[in-house]
């Protein structure tokens, strides 16, 4: 699908961002007391070097929810300015009601209507272009747009090939309507079901509903063919990206900076060759928070903007790919204050943000007990792998050490 902002369409600009990354820091040194990998191979491979865990009292609405209201503070509005908020997540707190009604409440807002998108990796960009349509169209003033993730309750601890690579996050942008020009421009998306099973969380929906075996096979998990999505990722995310320019009437060369999404540095490499462009010109971060999916984009693009990467009348490109198969392509022309999201992190602190829980709740621990007890307790521990997957594989009987 292709969109392209008219002149008989409101314009969608962004007023406020904000992230979230949790404070618990899950380093490859932390990974190499769980599973056979190196830090050396993590680094080289993927250009990861650490990536943030949400704690046990943290989900993705509460995730969402901070960045949501830092991304508020930003933007100078207050939570009821907000008519409409879109959520992206992979991860969400339930499979019904939908995390952004959950976030809605926790910020504090009475008047929005709030729904999930899902398309993976590329869900903040899909949710940004819903938004887009929204305020396009006059049914939205001021949307609240979020990517959020909880990876880290999806990953299987014994599978060396996915667990190195994700973290969880929040990142949110306000997008405002507006009558000047400039705002979301050209937008590409684009989804390839040939992939459909390339990454993906086998059980737990209608085809494979939860029981015993499908936790015993460790089927609720994230799995993946590294090499496939690989191949989509560097094939893909420049002609996206090109194409979203195209649509804003722009070249290349107009985009002062491209922020994809932050999967591995090989493929935003890649994309760099793909597109013709030195690095400097390409924001990464993916080195602190590893690959966050929905929230990376969003995280990203408010730190870049924090940094100074990003003036008044820049062109920016935000492009993802990820699961499904999808991808998707945003350019944006920057019309806001840059120096106004710097002290939205002071502004929102975590501790003010609560979700509400049902009565009598009554949860299991949220978080693997194996990593749980490596997070609580830096250097050598013996970790027991079958609590992190139950029912498989084989206890470790040796101690996990550096
Ligand atoms: O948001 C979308 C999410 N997905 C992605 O972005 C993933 C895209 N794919 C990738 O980033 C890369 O394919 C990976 C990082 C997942 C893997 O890198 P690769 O260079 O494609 O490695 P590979 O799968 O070809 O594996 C090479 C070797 C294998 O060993 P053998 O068969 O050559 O002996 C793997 O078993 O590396 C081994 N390997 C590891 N070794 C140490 C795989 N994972 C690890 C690990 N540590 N964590």
């Amino acid at each position: 699908m292709t969109t392209q902002a008219d002149s008989r369409t409101r314009a969608a600009h962004v007023t406020g961002w904000g992230r979230y990354a949790p404070r618990q820091v899950l380093t490859n040194a932390d990974l190499e007391r769980m599973v056979d990998t190196s830090d050396e191979w993590i680094r080289t491979r993927t250009g990861i070097r650490e990536r943030r865990v949400a704690a046990a009292d943290e989900t993705t609405a509460s995730m969402g929810a901070v960045a949501g209201l830092r991304a508020i503070h930003t933007a100078g509005l207050e939570p009821d300015d907000i008519d409409l908020i879109v959520l992206a997540t992979l991860t969400p707190d339930y499979w019904m009601p939908s995390t952004a009604a959950l976030v809605k409440e926790a910020i504090g807002n009475t008047r929005a209507s709030a729904f999930d998108v899902m398309a993976a990796c590329s869900g903040f960009v899909y949710a940004l272009a819903t938004a887009q349509a929204y305020i396009g169209s006059g049914l939205s003033k001021h949307a609240l747009v979020i990517g959020s993730e909880l990876l880290t309750r999806f990953l299987d601890y014994t599978d060396r090939s996915t667990c190195i690579l994700f973290g969880d996050g929040a990142g949110a942008i306000v997008l405002s309507a507006s009558d000047e020009p400039g705002g979301a421009l050209g937008i590409e998306l684009t989804t390839d079901p040939q992939g459909a099973y390339m990454i993906w969380i086998p059980a737990g929906g209608s085809k494979a509903p939860p029981s015993a075996s499908t936790i015993g096979r460790g089927e609720h998990f994230l799995r993946m063919e590294g090499r496939e999505t690989y191949r989509f990722a560097t094939k893909t995310m420049a002609t996206t990206a090109l194409e979203s320019i195209r649509r804003s009437g722009l070249t290349a060369d107009d985009v002062g900076l491209f922020i994809p999404h932050q999967a591995n540095i090989r493929i935003v490499e890649a994309v760099a060759k793909g597109l013709n462009l030195p690095m400097d010109r390409i924001y990464v971060n993916l080195d602190r928070y590893g690959n966050t999916s929905a929230a990376s984009v969003p995280i990203a693009l408010a730190e870049a903007v924090n940094e100074g990467r990003v003036q008044i009348g820049d062109n920016v490109t935000l492009v993802a790919f990820g699961a499904g198969f999808t991808s998707g392509a945003v350019t944006i022309r920057w019309t806001a204050d840059p120096t106004r999201g710097r002290t939205a992190d002071d502004a929102v602190q975590p501790e003010d943000v609560h979700v509400r829980l049902p009565v009598d709740w009554d949860s299991v621990d949220p978080i693997p007990e194996a990593l749980a007890e490596l997070m609580a307790q830096p250097g050598s521990v013996d970790v027991p792998l079958d609590d992190v997957v139950p029912g498989e594989p084989e206890p470790v009987r040796q101690p996990i050490g550096r």
